[in-house]
């Protein structure tokens, strides 16, 4: 791994930093090049575009580690008007949305997975009448039983309701196993959080093993599984396991994030696979723009450059 992801990923938790990165507009390029806009209009607009070219999308209202109720309540909201808008504009059928639990209040004290799960149900509720599905974002280790927890009781009312699990994880390979059944949709990803060595492989090497081990669970059972990563690589053995397990086109889909390998989603897409572009959009850019820096250290002296010149 990079020796500059630790601390990046620390960074994207600092409130200090925060204040000053946070004052760039949405605009600069480093930001726009991840994050199509901030409202809801924007996001729509963003979304018509990628199902023009062919793609499907999975939307993501920004934000995170909420303590304030408020917030929790108007992210909520935010998802409802989003899904109201995409109904309108007729991309439901092409568009879901992906949601972090600790965005609608799984952190409060106390209440914390009442309130998401009040809130997840709501945005479900309106995915559902919207006509589509709402994916529950994976966050770090210490939420990974309460998420699955409250996707649980989601799933109850909502079957449909996706779940991401993160390769990283010692766990995940037993994660897979029990949720690669009938009618489960599962995001398999590497894992984008600082994680300690007690829980998750801190090599590329073996977190790209256990990415392997997990795409042969998802894809063996009956599931419909998710694979969201850039990485050729991973592509090419996910490409060649459907081929030996005879999955058909449809059954299964690849994932990637808003204006990461564009090329490579329209190549996918172009030989009849199905390619699900996550759109995050909205003001709260920060942790999210942190972790993709960590993600590829390289676009840092572009991200320093728009910091200086606020552009
Ligand atoms: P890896 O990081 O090894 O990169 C492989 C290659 O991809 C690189 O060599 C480069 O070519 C390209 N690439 C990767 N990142 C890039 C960047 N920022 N800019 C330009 N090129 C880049 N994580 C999580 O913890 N919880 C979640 O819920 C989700 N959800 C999610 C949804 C979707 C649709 C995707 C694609 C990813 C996530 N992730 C996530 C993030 C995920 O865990 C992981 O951090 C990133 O996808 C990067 O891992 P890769 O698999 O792309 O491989």
């Amino acid at each position: 791994m990079s020796l500059l992801r630790q601390p990046l990923l620390m960074l994207s938790r600092s409130g200090a930093i925060k204040n000053v990165v946070s004052t760039m507009p949405v605009s600069s390029g480093i930001v726009h090049s991840y994050v199509p806009g901030e409202t809801t209009q924007a996001a729509v607009d963003a979304t018509a575009g990628l199902v023009a070219d062919g793609l499907t999308v999975t939307l993501d209202f920004l934000g995170e580690d909420t303590l304030d109720r408020a917030r929790a309540d108007a992210t909520a909201a935010a998802y409802v008007e989003l899904l109201e808008a995409l109904a309108a504009r007729d991309l439901a059928g092409s568009a879901e949305v992906s949601v972090k639990l600790s965005a609608v209040g799984q952190m409060l004290p106390g209440e914390g997975e009442r309130v998401a799960l009040e809130h997840a149900r709501t945005i479900c509720r309106a995915a559902s009448n919207a006509g589509t599905t709402v994916t529950l974002d994976m966050e770090d280790h210490t939420t990974t039983d309460s998420t699955l927890g409250i996707l649980r009781e989601l799933r109850q009312d909502f079957p449909e309701t996706g779940a991401v699990l993160q390769a990283y994880l010692h766990r995940t390979e037993a994660d897979c196993r029990a949720l690669a059944q009938e009618g489960s949709r599962v995001r398999l990803c590497k894992g984008a959080y600082n994680e300690p060595e007690e829980v998750a492989y801190q090599d590329k090497v073996d977190v790209d093993r256990s990415y392997v081990r997990c795409l042969k669970v998802l894809l063996g059972g009956p599931g419909y599984p998710m694979i969201a990563t850039h990485d050729p690589r991973m592509i090419e053995i996910a490409t060649s396991l459907v081929g030996s397990l005879g999955r058909e086109q449809g059954t299964y889909e690849f994932q990637m994030l808003y204006g990461i390998r564009p090329e490579e989603q329209k190549r996918l897409a172009e030989n009849g696979e199905t390619v699900r572009v996550y759109v995050p959009y909205g003001q709260e850019w920060y942790g999210y723009l942190m972790r993709r820096l960590a993600e590829r250290p390289q676009n840092l002296s572009f991200f320093l450059k728009s910091l200086v010149s606020k552009k």
